[in-house]
């Protein structure tokens, strides 16, 4: 076994970590399935950084220090693996895909993708981005009423199948939606449930997520079986996976093409979508930083499109991302697996343990965030963001196993929320506060309504007519729902 600085120790049993003890026959599984949030949130205050509770048989760790998720995803990456469940759940959707592999299957596969995600490659995606938005708001009406989150998942849809795979999905985003829909349903019943129904057993559960993946593979497989045909290179993601070659000159295999481009296509686009819909709530609620984003987006473009070359220009918008995915991450949690027995904080982790990392917990811990449930984007100035300890703020993960398409996410939420910004005036219903639904991602609970507010393109921040104006500052705003005050 090694220690926090890598070197090796030997094996030491280490306290018990504290938690709740559960029922006696599924532990806490129950709790944690009724409202997971809340209850992460809830063994975090009651029990500390490094805490327990018992699902079924087994018990799963919740690691809550700054120091100690560092350590996992930095100098202990090598112990600190994806845990055996995340592979079982994930095998018949992505199979082995990157999200799911390891060792030196991972290395290989990363090597030949990661060029895909170049900051070049990645920057030229940035106009069809923009394109895609404007395209969205010209089909609005004022005053109209849109599901904001469902428009999000499909536009990130539409770009991910576009840049990615130079393939159109607009008319299958209801099809890929549905589908999304019921494999977070299913899958999460595979998660809480001790003793869930096997695989291969022809339950209606598992017949409905079958077709769920097999919706998604259709469109998928679309798209290779074109590219296959045309043998074209053009020069995107799915070409580098067909055409690409290992060291040892072989090609990836139909199976290895099907399971990347599954990943890609599912990782590339809801996460994404929920972080860009809770950024949006969050400036509807915060008229005074929409303000500002605006006149500085104005500053730097003059009214015009908004550009990647832009993006430098103008850091407000990036802290206002950052901000959101502190507040309200779309990955709340992600999981890791030790290989041997290990401590955390003289705290006994036995081998092959589910340890949970929640970026929505830490993220909201006032030991690192004064005041967490204000937002205030400005703790991402440089100064200020300096002052973050490492391992504290984490929506992408971190070390080796970082988010492949954190720059292309980054990217897009930037030029997307910028777009929207200067076309529209971000606002909620009045009295609306949305429910947050922790499934694979965060996300509004049945949606986030809105009732489009058009400025005219070009506008200033000051020249939005005064009656579309949202309320100022000083009325008073609901908070933004919390569910994990922390005390400390
Ligand atoms: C705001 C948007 C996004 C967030 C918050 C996010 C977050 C994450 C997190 C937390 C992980 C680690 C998961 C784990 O360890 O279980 C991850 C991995 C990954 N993400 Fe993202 N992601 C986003 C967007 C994207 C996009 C746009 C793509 C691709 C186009 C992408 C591709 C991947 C891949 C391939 C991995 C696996 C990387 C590896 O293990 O080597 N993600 N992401």
């Amino acid at each position: 076994m090694t220690d926090a600085s890598g070197t090796e120790v030997r094996p030491s049993r280490g306290r018990k970590a504290p938690g709740p003890k559960g029922g006696m026959v599924l532990g806490s599984a129950l709790d944690f399935k009724a409202s997971p949030l809340e209850f992460i949130c809830y063994v975090h205050r009651a029990y500390g950084d490094v805490a327990r509770f018992r699902v079924g048989h087994q018990h799963w760790y919740l690691i809550s220090h700054p120091d100690d998720i560092h350590d996992i995803m930095t100098k202990r990456a090598k112990v600190f693996l994806k845990p055996a469940i995340a592979r079982r759940l994930w095998d018949k959707f992505l199979g082995d895909g990157l999200l799911t592999s390891e060792g030196e299957e991972w290395r290989r596969q990363i090597k030949l993708i990661r060029p895909a995600f170049a900051k070049t490659r990645v920057a030229a995606y940035g106009d069809l981005m923009v394109d895609y938005t404007h395209r969205m708001v010209d089909a609005w009406a004022q005053d109209q009423r849109v599901d904001f989150s469902e428009a999000m998942v499909a536009l990130t849809l539409e770009v991910v199948a576009k840049t990615l795979f130079n393939a159109d999905v607009k008319g299958d985003a209801a099809i890929v939606g549905e589908a999304m829909h019921v494999l977070h349903e299913e899958m999460l019943n595979h998660i809480y449930m001790p003793l869930p129904v096997p695989r291969w057993w022809p339950s209606k559960a598992n017949r409905r997520k079958m077709k769920a993946i097999t919706d998604i593979e259709e469109i998928v497989r679309g798209f290779i079986e074109e590219r296959r045909a045309s043998g074209e290179d053009r020069g995107d993601l799915l070409s580098t996976l067909i055409l690409a070659r290992t060291e040892e000159g072989e090609q990836l295999d139909d199976k290895e093409v099907r399971d990347q481009s599954m990943t890609l296509f599912f990782a590339g686009h809801e996460t994404t979508a929920h972080a860009m819909t809770w950024a949006w709530y969050l400036l509807a609620k915060h008229p005074e930083v929409t303000a500002r984003l605006q006149r500085e987006i104005h500053a730097v473009t003059g009214g015009a499109r908004l550009k990647v070359e832009h993006l430098t220009e103008v850091p407000y918008l990036e802290w206002v991302i950052n901000e959101g995915m502190r507040i309200l991450p779309s990955v709340w949690v992600f999981m890791k697996e030790p290989t041997e027995d290990t401590t955390i904080r003289g705290v006994h982790i036995p081998k092959g343990a589910p340890i949970l990392i929640s970026p929505y917990v830490i993220q909201h811990d006032g030991r690192w965030f004064p005041s967490p449930e204000t937002f205030d984007p400005e703790r991402f100035s440089p100064a200020r963001s300096a002052t973050i300890p490492k391992g504290a703020f984490v929506p992408f993960s971190g070390g080796s196993r970082t988010c492949l398409g954190k720059g292309f996410a980054m990217m897009e939420a930037q030029l997307i929320i910028g777009t929207l910004v200067q076309r529209l005036q971000p606002t909620i219903p009045a009295g609306h506060v949305p429910e947050k639904q922790a499934v694979l991602s965060l996300q509004p609970m049945g949606g986030l309504p809105i009732d489009v507010v058009l400025r005219p393109f070009g506008a200033a921040a000051q020249e939005v007519p005064a009656s579309r104006q949202p309320p100022s500052p000083s009325e008073k705003r609901p908070a933004v729902p919390s569910t994990c005050p922390m005390s400390n």
